[in-house]
């Protein structure tokens, strides 16, 4: 018999870190999924592993995130079995350390594409099927760095402030028609993110880690229960407390410090 799933969750980044936790979370609760990203193999071994362990329909979608057509194309592809997404999960990101004159302006410029244009591309491709359908979801990963000015990393911290003003903003928006938009707000977490940030160099700083399955169920909990946003983690919370609680240029060279 074919697998039937209670509503159907387009996740993008599920090839690893929070995006694999993200997957087994809807997966568990017998969401179906179509997977997104760039590594097919990755993809389709997750894939496997949560059709075997919860008899759910899941799809991949190999797509680089970084080129202006791929929303299209995800768009595209997850329709063609007459599929209707439910929620989308806009996941897929990466950050890059360093100063924004030293490191490549096209790298820096495919951050803005991976976690800003793509995620808005993606939320207004997918939300007019769900404004018809009056109920439907948005969940994004924005940061904590979304609350902070982030020297050291600067276009990465103010792509973050993008998705966190954007999400508050549709949530706002789409209040009352059925539709729940979510942001959430990790801080440090163990995933291949830093690695990816320092070009695989090792931090020469420890720094405390959440790991990513503890990041996501606080995450899946807050946006099933209709929250705007959620920051992960009690240290979190603080930091982002921080440009209320000090004036604005100790803040910025203290993250800077921190970026270091
Ligand atoms: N880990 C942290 O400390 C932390 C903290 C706060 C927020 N976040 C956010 O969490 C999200 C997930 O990151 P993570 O921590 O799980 O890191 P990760 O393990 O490096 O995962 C990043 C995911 O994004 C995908 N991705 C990156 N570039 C892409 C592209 N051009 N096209 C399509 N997919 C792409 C990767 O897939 P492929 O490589 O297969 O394409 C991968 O699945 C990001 O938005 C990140 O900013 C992370």
């Amino acid at each position: 018999m074919k697998p039937v799933a209670r509503e159907t969750v387009l996740i993008t980044g599920a090839s690893s870190g929070l995006g694999l936790e993200l997957a087994r979370c809807f997966a568990a609760d017998g969401s179906g999924l179509i997977l997104v990203a760039r590594n097919t193999a990755a993809l389709e071994k997750l894939a496997e592993e949560l059709r075997r362990l919860h008899e759910i329909p899941v799809q991949v979608i190999t797509a680089d995130l970084s080129l202006k057509e791929s929303p299209q194309y995800v768009f595209e592809q997850a329709g063609r079995a007459g599929q209707v997404v439910d929620v989308v999960v806009n996941n897929a990101g990466f950050g890059l350390h360093g100063a924004f004159a030293e490191l490549p302006l096209a790298r820096q410029l495919e951050i803005v594409q991976v976690n800003v244009s793509a995620l808005v591309a993606l939320t207004g491709l997918f939300l007019p099927g769900m404004m018809e359908r009056r109920r439907g979801g948005v969940f994004n990963v924005g940061s904590v760095a979304g609350f902070l000015p982030g020297p050291g990393m600067a276009v990465y911290f103010a792509s973050k402030a993008f998705v966190q003003s954007f999400s508050e903003a549709l949530h706002e928006e789409l209040r009352g028609t059925g539709i729940s938009v979510f942001n959430l707000c990790p801080g440090a977490t163990e995933t291949n993110f830093s690695q990816v940030a320092r070009g695989h160099r090792k931090s020469e700083r420890p720094v405390k880690r959440m790991s990513a399955p503890e990041v996501v169920a606080a995450g899946y909990r807050a946006f099933r229960s209709g929250k705007c946003f959620k920051v992960t983690g009690a240290v979190n919370t603080v930091l982002t407390q921080l440009p209320r609680l000090l004036p604005r240029a100790a803040v910025r060279r203290a993250v800077g410090r921190f970026n270091q």
